[in-house]
């Protein structure tokens, strides 16, 4: 009918797939053992060239860190994803709160994938072709953007708005995130 209805069972595809797909959770605790030891050289370092040391929180794997970040992406679509769907009552405060979560993810995420951290769930895609990839993470932060400006206070606005945030998670995902079967 509309291309809000359209967005909105592309959103459910999505939505329902990522619920069934999960994570990648059998990757995690790979990587923590030696983070105290070089956090404290860098420490240590940082200390004799008298640098600030605020970085020097135990450093996550790119691959750890993206991957946490998308779970909190998806948290936040539990909470709007229901609403939308009629499953629970709009709360424009909540749904607000999702956006915000977007919109931060959405400022750091393109970071996490430097040369040589391939792997998990991100495609070799994302190495190949960077311009695309970033295009389609503006795409998302953009359409993320709009949302928070329109400021919807009802379902309806909230569904013509965040409808399509949705379709950009979906349209990364097709090309650069692999999706265990
Ligand atoms: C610019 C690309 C891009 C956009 C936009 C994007 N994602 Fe992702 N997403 C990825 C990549 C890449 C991964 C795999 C990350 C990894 O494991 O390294 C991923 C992983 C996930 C996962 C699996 C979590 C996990 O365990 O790693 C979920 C769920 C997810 N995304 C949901 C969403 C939702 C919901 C949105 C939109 C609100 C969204 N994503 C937007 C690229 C994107």
């Amino acid at each position: 009918m509309s291309p809000i209805k359209k967005s909105l069972s592309l959103f459910l595809a999505m939505f329902a797939l990522a619920a069934v797909t999960g994570g990648c959770s059998k990757q995690e605790a790979t990587e923590e053992p030696q983070a105290d030891v070089s956090a404290a050289a860098e420490e240590s370092a940082a200390a004799e060239t008298g640098e600030a040391a605020e970085n020097s929180a135990p450093a996550m794997s790119p691959q750890d860190e993206r991957h946490e970040l998308m779970e909190e992406v998806l948290d936040a679509a539990k909470v709007v994803g229901p609403m939308l769907r009629g499953e629970a009552d709009f709360d424009a405060a909540s749904a607000m709160n999702t956006l915000q979560t977007w919109d931060e993810v959405g400022g750091k995420f393109g970071d996490l994938f430097p040369e040589g951290s391939e792997g998990g769930e991100a495609a070799p895609a994302i190495w190949e072709d960077r311009e695309g990839f970033n295009a389609a993470l503006i795409e998302w932060q953009d359409a993320t953007a709009a949302a928070i400006a329109a400021n919807p206070q009802t379902l309806d606005d909230a569904k013509a708005s965040i409808g399509p945030v949705f379709n950009t998670c979906k349209n990364c995902h097709d090309t650069y995130r692999i999706e265990d079967e």
